[in-house]
């Protein structure tokens, strides 16, 4: 009884390391954006290569993250980086609607780097 208590610990245990495991490679590995706030979507989830922009290509984080305090960017790992736990379906206040905002921070600096996709279907790929 004693042993197969300590055998089922041992397992859970297992079991909860493989997640975590899971949870810190998922985070270093984004390729696409999911969002919970479009029910009905009108196209395919975005690509988004997370590691492509921030590693390789070396771009700020502040470019796309961001945690205003008074009209300073504060913004740092510890904090908030779902854009839409500020940024929901409709504006509320400042925050412009989700799509706006991922819209914009993402069109303008593809336009102004001349690299990174510019169409719908290259962004929101149909599956193959
Ligand atoms: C080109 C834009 C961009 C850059 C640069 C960027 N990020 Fe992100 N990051 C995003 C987006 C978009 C998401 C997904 C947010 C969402 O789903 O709402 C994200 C998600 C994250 C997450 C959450 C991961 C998860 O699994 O949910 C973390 C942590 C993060 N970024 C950290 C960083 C750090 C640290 C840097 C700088 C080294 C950085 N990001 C640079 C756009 C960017
Ligand atoms: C903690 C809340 C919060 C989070 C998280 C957040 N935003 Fe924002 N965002 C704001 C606020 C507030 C403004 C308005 C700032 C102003 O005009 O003073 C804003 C403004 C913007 C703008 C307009 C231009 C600018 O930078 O001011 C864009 C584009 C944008 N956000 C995109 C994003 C993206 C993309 C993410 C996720 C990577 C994100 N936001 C995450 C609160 C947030
Ligand atoms: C601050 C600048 C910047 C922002 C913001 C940015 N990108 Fe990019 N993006 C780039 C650059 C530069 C490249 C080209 C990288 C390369 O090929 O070296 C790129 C490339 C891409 C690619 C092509 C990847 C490939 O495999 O060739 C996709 C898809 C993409 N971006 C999606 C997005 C999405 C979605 C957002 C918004 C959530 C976003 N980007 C925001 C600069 C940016
Ligand atoms: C640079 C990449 C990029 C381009 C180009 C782009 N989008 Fe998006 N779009 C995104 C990202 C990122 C989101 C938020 C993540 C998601 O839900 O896919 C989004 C969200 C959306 C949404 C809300 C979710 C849904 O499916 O209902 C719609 C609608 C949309 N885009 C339509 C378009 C259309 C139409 C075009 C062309 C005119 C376009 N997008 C071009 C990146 C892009």
């Amino acid at each position: 009884m004693k042993k197969n208590r300590i055998a089922l610990y041992v397992a859970i245990a297992g079991l909860a390391s493989l997640f975590i495991i899971g949870a810190v490679y998922a985070q270093d590995d984004i390729k696409s954006l999911k969002h919970d706030i479009f029910v009905e979507r009108e196209r395919p989830v975005a690509l988004f290569p997370h590691a492509l922009h921030a590693d390789e290509a070396g771009i700020d984080c502040l470019e796309c993250h961001h945690i205003y305090k008074d009209g300073e960017n504060v913004w740092d790992e510890s904090e908030e980086s779902d854009c839409t736990a500020c940024h929901r379906l409709k504006a509320d206040g400042k925050k412009q609607p989700a799509m706006r905002a991922f819209h914009a921070n993402c069109k303008e600096c593809h336009e102004k780097e001349g690299k990174g996709p510019l169409t719908c279907g290259e962004c929101h790929p149909r599956k193959k």
